[in-house]
């Protein structure tokens, strides 16, 4: 399980996160909304190891992550698919996929279950990552993060951009990876129904806080809407 816990995390002078708390179990999927500028891939990044937190903890299968490095977290089974997708243009689909084993145990190879989850990367190992599509290119950040073979998913935005065939087939994936492989899925979004389709439970954010949350169900859309336009 994740457990984040009251994290405040400052750039500089600028308070960025005040409080915030999320909590996630395998098999469940959390779902974090907010406009712009809220803080929503600080909090990522914050999770993994990329920006240091000033107050509150972040534990992680039950050992606080607090001193471990991006690869130590990766080690520890925590995948994440950064904003943007940040795929490598100049290295092929293979080679993208090969930089992830780094964190996966020793001797791995990119696991065959990949090309299932993403039959379109099969076709297109020996392509430039930078003449796939938008959406092609967020289906590989995906599958290099589970090169890693992690037991966590972080996603930043991955439908922002994205063609809607594409997005629906990357919501069948999160899917599948929580119901049927327990993986513990935490997915930053700005397209509401995508999010309220996949989540279990929704933490809304503005100006750095958490605004709103709890179960998808019991939420109250309107003023999640509200939230999320104002
Ligand atoms: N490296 C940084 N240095 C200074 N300010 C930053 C940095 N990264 C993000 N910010 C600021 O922190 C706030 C939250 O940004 P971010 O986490 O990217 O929000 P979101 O993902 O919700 O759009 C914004 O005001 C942004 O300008
Ligand atoms: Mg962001």
């Amino acid at each position: 399980m994740l457990s984040v816990e009251t994290v405040d995390l400052s750039y500089g002078a600028s308070r960025c996160l005040r409080g915030v708390s999320l909590a996630v179990k395998p098999g469940e999927v959390a779902a974090v909304l907010g406009r712009n500028g809220v803080g929503k891939s600080s909090l990522l990044r914050a999770i993994m190891g990329l920006e240091r937190i000033q107050g509150g903890s972040i534990t992680w299968e039950g050992r606080n992550l607090a001193g471990l490095s991006p690869a130590d977290r990766a080690r520890a089974g925590i995948g994440y698919v950064p904003q943007g997708r940040e795929i490598f243009p100049f290295l092929t689909v293979q080679e993208n996929l090969e930089t992830a084993l780094a964190a996966a145990p020793r001797g791995s190879k990119v696991d065959p279950e990949v090309f299932d989850l993403f039959p379109i990367l099969r076709q297109f190992l020996r392509r430039r990552g930078g003449d796939l599509s938008g959406g092609q290119q967020q289906q590989l950040a995906i599958a290099r993060a589970m090169t890693a073979r992690p037991r966590m998913l972080i996603l930043d935005e991955p439908t922002e951009g994205i063609q809607p065939n594409v997005i629906k087939d990357i919501g069948k994936v999160i899917r599948h990876l929580a119901r049927d492989r327990n993986f513990a899925v935490v997915l930053v979004e700005q397209y509401f129904e995508f999010a309220r389709d996949l989540a279990d439970h929704i933490t809304v954010m503005v100006r750095g806080e958490v605004a709103l949350a709890g179960p998808t169900p019991a939420l109250d859309e309107a003023a999640v809407r509200r939230l999320l336009t104002v």
